[in-house]
């Protein structure tokens, strides 16, 4: 009601169940989550939300320490950090840490740590005047306050669910509830004539360009809806979506949608994947391998034969949700023989590419309008809600907006990938590191994506900062019939090191060589 009805989009929705605090607002002066306070118990009560603070100038000190502090970096759970301090700071004007960290407990933020947080809600009295940045040329050894920083507290920092045209229909994507499946659409044209408030059902048959998106030109591989003679490859894989007026859409139940599933069991597991007679993913792609990576230096037995000490270790990573506290959103529109999409994403020069492709037009026709992001972490690199708004708009005629529940985001969006990794390295007594040997396997998921960009940038970084006098890594990223895995190559190529250091080398004399 606040966001939709009253307009207040200061007040965010981050998990729509009572976990993030991104929705907080003051109800009689006492923090709650909007999105578990039913509105039919408010009669006579009191609701205040960032922007009601602002106008007040309550919140004023706080809005400044934020902005000094950096404690606003992509702005998403701020209005419910500024809120819950507020109610804070109300009866107790200087809190000690342990009392800021009691009361923002129930708000989460992915970017800052906390600790910016909670110091600028220490510092909200005696910050009277944010410090003005510094002369161009001049910003070495100063803070310098974000650009958009006034609008992150301010609450007004656009953000994908936070616009949509007055008009605007909404969209929910039929997805398989399935690892892996065959299945069968139904009439779709009778589901909507017996549906009200359904405009349309658009499948893989509305397409009028490349049902296929990708990251990576050449690897581009995930279709936007799954074709019914192909197999979904991943729960959560589009098959349809549809398109409808508001209201009916909220109530709308999807468990009538005409379509039929033939459950098949899936490969989940790197090793699974890669067992003889495993089914194969894609039909190209042997073995279920996308791609492998490979990186040599020196001779390798020679080096290992010179050192004097040798460790070996083998390390395993899962899954990591990004987890950003902003779902996937955003609008789309047909104005004339052009779309526009205005969308949270990290990258929309690859999204207008990529929309070019899947609706058959040319570059001019595909305007992306990038909104604020509310984390991405690598996950917004990818397409989303992109596709879906595109074609509706286009095909339509009329404005759509889409935000995926936290469900849907984390089913159907890229994740970080599982990995398991072995490496072995030689050493002098000196500390002097002589050999390394490590392999990288990857499970990439069902589709491409970052596959083959993690699977060749880890066999560079792996090595970290150091000379060896002989070095090999090689990497392998494979399929499976999990979700897509997309970034962050760093972490998994890192993550080895300091484990492998801490309870392997850490009794040796290390030293860093620099190299030019
Ligand atoms: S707690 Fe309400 S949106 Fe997360
Ligand atoms: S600044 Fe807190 S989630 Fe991004």
């Amino acid at each position: 009601m606040l966001r939709d009805d009253l307009g207040f989009t200061a007040t965010k929705v981050g998990c729509d169940a009572g976990d993030c605090g991104a929705c907080t607002v003051l109800l009689d002066g006492e923090p709650v989550s909007a999105c578990m306070t039913p509105v039919g118990g408010l009669a006579g009560r009191q609701v205040q939300t960032l922007e009601g603070l602002r106008a007040s100038g309550e919140c004023h000190g706080l809005q400044t320490a934020f902005l000094m502090h950096g404690a606003a970096q992509c702005g998403i759970c701020t209005p419910g950090m500024l809120v819950s301090a507020a109610a804070l700071l109300r009866v107790t004007p200087a809190p000690t840490e342990q009392q800021v960290m009691d009361a923002l407990g129930g708000v989460l933020c992915r970017c800052t740590g906390y600790r910016k947080i909670i110091t600028a809600v220490m510092n909200a009295g005696a910050a009277e005047v944010a410090e003005p940045s510094p002369p161009v040329g001049k910003a070495v050894g100063h803070r310098v306050r974000r650009v958009d920083g006034q609008r992150k507290v301010d609450g007004t920092d656009v953000f994908g669910a936070d616009d949509s045209p007055a008009g605007a229909l909404v969209i929910r994507v039929v997805r398989s509830p399935f690892h892996r499946a065959r299945f069968q659409l139904g009439d779709v044209d009778a589901y909507v004539a017996a549906s009200p408030g359904v405009v349309a059902v658009l499948t893989a048959a509305d397409i009028p360009g490349r049902n296929r998106f990708g990251v990576i030109p050449a690897t581009a591989d995930q279709p936007v809806f799954a074709e019914p003679d192909e197999e979904v490859r991943f729960r959560g894989e589009a098959v349809a979506m549809i398109v409808g007026e508001p209201e009916p859409m909220a109530a709308l139940d999807t468990a009538t949608f005409p379509v039929v599933w033939s459950e098949l069991p899936p490969v989940m597991s790197i090793d699974d994947a890669q067992a003889s007679g495993a089914p194969r993913l894609h039909p190209t792609r042997e073995g279920n391998v996308l791609i492998r990576g490979n990186v040599r230096r020196g001779e390798l037995d020679r080096a290992f034969a010179a050192a004097e000490i040798e460790v070996e270790g083998v390390f395993e990573t899962g899954f990591i949700e990004h987890a950003y506290i902003e779902p996937e959103a955003g609008y789309a529109e047909r104005i004339g023989d052009r779309v526009e999409v205005q969308v949270t994403t990290q990258s929309p020069h690859m999204d207008r590419i990529e929309l070019e492709a899947i609706l058959g037009l040319p570059a001019e026709a595909v305007r992306i309008k990038p909104t604020a992001v509310g984390g991405g972490f690598g996950s917004k690199l990818d397409l989303s809600v992109q596709p879906y708004l595109a074609l509706a708009a286009w095909t339509l005629g009329r404005p759509v907006r889409l935000t995926y529940t936290r469900p849907e985001s984390m089913m159907s969006t890229t994740k970080r990938h599982p990995s398991r990794l072995r490496a072995r390295v030689g050493a002098t007594h000196d500390g002097r590191l002589t050999a390394m040997d490590f392999t990288g396997e990857f499970n990439t998921g069902a589709y491409a994506s970052w596959g083959s960009t993690v699977a060749n940038r880890v066999p560079v970084h792996a090595g970290g900062p150091y000379v060896y006098d002989a070095y090999r890594a090689r990497t392998v990223a494979i399929h499976t019939n999990g979700p897509p895995s997309a970034t962050n190559r760093f972490r998994q190529s890192c993550a080895w090191q300091f484990a492998f250091r801490t309870e392997r080398l850490g009794s040796l004399p290390i030293r860093v060589v620099p190299t030019s």
